[in-house]
């Protein structure tokens, strides 16, 4: 369908060209020369418009992602601090030994998959071209039986070949990795760990993001802890949360990591804590969504979404255990 198009562009071009007056025909051979050189530079928006394009722009667009996880991510300054720091350092190597693997964990809705869209809109800004180069698995979805693993684990393993094949910029988003069958993930092992080329498969400029909820519950002790004695939030040293999320997710059962290679191995690059969000962070996602839905901000039913979800632990009332997650069908409801 796409080279089609591009057939009947060129077929179109001297017809066009022959037809005008000479100055409008050396204006035309010029434009023609500027669509000639759209169509063979590798940055070309107008060549992506005819054929599958794979990375418009190979580097990603840090101050653009700054400034996206400064103002539209509430109460996460860890993780858009560590996601940022990745991100900036892998766009600076131009062939990066291995792919860059980070691992999200939170309770649902702090925001994981929400930064993980994030990233992939900054990385391909054009949706059509994000829909193709953009993956995302979701456990419950695809992979619902454990009995099937062994499948699961030649379609997964094909699954990242091809893609990576046809686009070595592939971004591979796994969400709900707390219900992923048990030893499916290591199936992918060799692509994440390996430097150098598989069969002629270079997978050192992909970007995989695992989501799970695992290690939500350690997260929001740590932080408890920290607000029980009076320390801000900020005071949270990472290195301590990432090695504590990492040792429980490599033993709970249920987190996609249970005795995973891929833990043991190191090959993930980073683990990544999202904090439970409080009650001034869920006042801002009530704040977002009435703006979104084109609604007036009343501060009086702000404040009384925010207070009714702020509801962990049951006395101090301090975290919203679904986090912003349903903050839209609250809004509904109250308007
Ligand atoms: N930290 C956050 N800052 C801003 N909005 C958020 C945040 N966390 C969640 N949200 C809002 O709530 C929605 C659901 O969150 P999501 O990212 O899907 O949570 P999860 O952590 O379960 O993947 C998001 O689409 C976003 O609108
Ligand atoms: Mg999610």
């Amino acid at each position: 369908m796409k080279l089609l198009n591009a057939a009947g562009f060129f077929a179109l071009v001297p017809t066009v060209v022959l037809a005008l007056e000479p100055i409008t025909t050396s204006l035309a051979i010029g434009g023609g020369a500027a669509v000639m050189w759209q169509l063979l530079s590798q940055d070309s928006w107008l060549k992506c418009h005819f054929w599958e394009c794979c990375s418009v722009k190979d580097s990603l667009d840090i101050p653009a992602l700054k400034k996206g996880l400064k103002w539209e991510v509430f109460g996460q300054h860890l993780a858009t601090h560590v996601v940022l720091k990745a991100l900036s350092a892998n766009a600076k190597v131009k062939r990066p030994a291995k792919p860059l693997v980070m691992s999200f964990h939170g309770w649902t809705g702090t925001g994981k998959s929400f930064i993980s869209k994030i990233i992939a809109k900054n990385l391909y800004p054009l949706e059509e071209i994000r829909r193709r180069f953009v993956h995302q698995f979701d456990a419950v979805l695809h992979f619902p039986h454990a009995e099937h693993v062994n499948r699961y684990k030649e379609q997964l393993q094909n699954w990242i070949r091809g893609n990576v094949s046809a686009c070595p910029r592939s971004l591979f988003i796994f969400s709900e990795m707390d219900q992923m069958p048990h030893g499916l993930i290591d199936s992918i092992l060799p692509y994440l760990s390996h430097h150098g080329e598989i069969d002629g498969v270079y997978y050192g400029k992909a970007i995989f993001l695992f989501l799970n909820n695992a290690g939500g519950d350690t997260i929001t002790e740590v932080a408890l802890d920290y607000w029980r004695q009076q320390k801000g939030r900020e005071e949270i040293p990472l290195k301590d949360l990432q090695s504590q999320i990492s040792q429980e997710i490599f033993n709970n059962r249920n987190s996609g990591f249970w005795q995973s290679k891929l833990i043991q191995r190191n090959v993930v690059d980073y683990f990544i804590p999202f904090l439970p969000l409080e009650y001034t962070h869920v006042r801002e996602c009530v704040r977002v969504e009435l703006r979104f839905q084109g609604h007036h901000e009343d501060e009086d039913l702000i404040t009384e979404i925010a207070l009714a979800m702020a509801d962990y632990p049951s006395n101090e009332r301090l975290y919203s255990s679904k986090g912003c997650k349903t903050v839209a069908s609250k809004v509904n409801l109250n308007i």
